[in-house]
């Protein structure tokens, strides 16, 4: 397909609309990045797939991150035959545990909504918890087990897309900022990128927490504002645990090698994606209160990251109704590591229009048109 087609930003959301675009035919595929690819949210994430994990109510947002989740063997094994690198998938469920009697009223009400719902989920006692993890804290009183979750390697995935990208001519321009989307008697003709006029056919704006930033003629931009993320990793020689591990106030996360990641602050302080002592201090000792030995670990990496918020929380997904070739895809807030791979089905067949999802409707523009009327 000859069409000229501009991806604005390059995380895992951009990246994955990007592979996903070049295998239904487009060959004319750039991404504009303002500084490197994979550096921002999608960078600092923790890889968890918990869909479960992550969820009080079972609804249209409940139903797209599950059905992310179940594409992501197929993602990862075509990323492997596509680039040779593992993203380290790893789905042998996640645990959710109480430390409180409020904890236990958290997992109460989480296992009758799910049941209910027929949903797969097992309750624990304090003894089978210990038994699949010895360093849990003896603190321990009781968890739940959802059987479909894992995590997957967050930075590998993006070592992946980005390598799709390069070994197949998808044009990657890195420190390129666009400041404004144009158009002409209400068409799109392109955008302007690093003071510079680029023609474009189709523009997708996958621009994360930075999206309410770019003009976009007399199109009102959906709110999208940063939520700061804080996080850590402990450095191990040997694999701890086997699961990723949730309490109602943090989570630790172990990799395959030498790492367990424990995050993550929730904090609106604007653009600052900095790190700070007590914010570090918080998520350090919610992983103690998980597992006390991790005291005696070192700590090889601090980080922080802006997870993309939108009004409703709700990511933001489909073209412009005033003008079909301007698409957005942002707002993913804590989930956009495992909404990738559906958004970018969707956000591609939406482009080639070859097929219309039914979260096009839900996750759609129309929503905040509706707000501000
Ligand atoms: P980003 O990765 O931020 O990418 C947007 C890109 O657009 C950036 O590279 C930026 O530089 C570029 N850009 C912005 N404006 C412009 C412009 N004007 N011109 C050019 N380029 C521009 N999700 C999960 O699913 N599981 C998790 O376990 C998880 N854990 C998380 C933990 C933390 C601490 C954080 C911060 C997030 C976590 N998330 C998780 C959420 C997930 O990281 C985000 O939802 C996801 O990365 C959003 O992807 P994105 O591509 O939209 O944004
Ligand atoms: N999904 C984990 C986080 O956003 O911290």
């Amino acid at each position: 397909m000859r069409k000229e087609v501009l991806i604005i930003g390059g995380g895992v959301i951009g990246l994955s609309i990007a592979r996903s675009l070049f295998k239904k035919g487009f060959r004319k595929i750039t991404i504009l990045e303002k500084r490197l690819v994979g550096s921002e949210a999608s960078y600092a994430a923790a890889g968890m797939l918990a869909p479960q994990s992550e969820t009080e109510s079972i609804d249209d947002f409940f139903r797209i991150c599950s059905q992310s989740n179940e594409m992501y063997p197929e993602f990862a094994r075509e990323l492997f035959e596509e680039t040779g690198i593992d993203i380290e998938l790893d789905q042998p469920g996640t645990f959710f545990l109480a430390f409180s009697r409020d904890d236990s009223a958290v997992i109460k009400r989480l296992h009758e909504i799910q049941t209910k719902a027929g949903l797969k989920v097992e309750h624990l006692t304090a003894q089978d918890i210990k038994r699949a993890e010895p360093f849990v804290s003896p603190d321990v009183r009781e968890g739940l087990f959802f059987a479909n979750e894992g995590q997957v390697e967050n930075r590998k995935l993006l070592a992946a897309l980005e390598k799709f990208a390069r070994i197949n001519a998808i044009d990657i321009e890195e420190n390129c900022d666009v400041s404004e989307i144009l158009f002409e008697n209400g068409d799109l003709i392109g955008v302007v990128a690093g003071g510079k006029k680029r023609f474009a056919d189709e523009v997708i704006i996958a621009t994360g927490a930075w999206t309410s930033l770019i003009k976009c003629g007399e199109i009102r931009l959906p709110k999208v504002k940063p939520i700061r993320g804080q996080m850590l990793s402990f450095h191990t020689a040997k694999r701890l645990f086997s699961h990723v591990i949730y309490s109602p106030r943090g989570y630790i996360v172990p990799r395959k090698f030498g790492k367990i990641l424990a995050g993550a602050t929730v904090e609106d302080v604007g653009f600052d994606g900095s790190f700070t002592e007590i914010g570090i201090e918080n998520v350090r000792q919610n992983a103690l209160e998980i597992a006390p030995s991790l005291a005696g670990l070192p700590v090889d990496e601090k980080w922080a990251g802006l997870r993309p918020f939108s009004r409703d929380g709700l990511p933001v997904l489909g073209s412009f109704p005033q003008c079909g070739n301007v698409h957005i895809a942002t707002a993913h807030y804590r989930n956009g590591i495992l909404l990738a791979p559906i958004t970018a089905q969707i956000i591609a067949d939406n482009v080639a229009g070859t097929a219309s999802s039914e979260f096009l409707s839900k996750f759609g523009l129309e929503r905040f048109l509706r707000l501000a009327a």
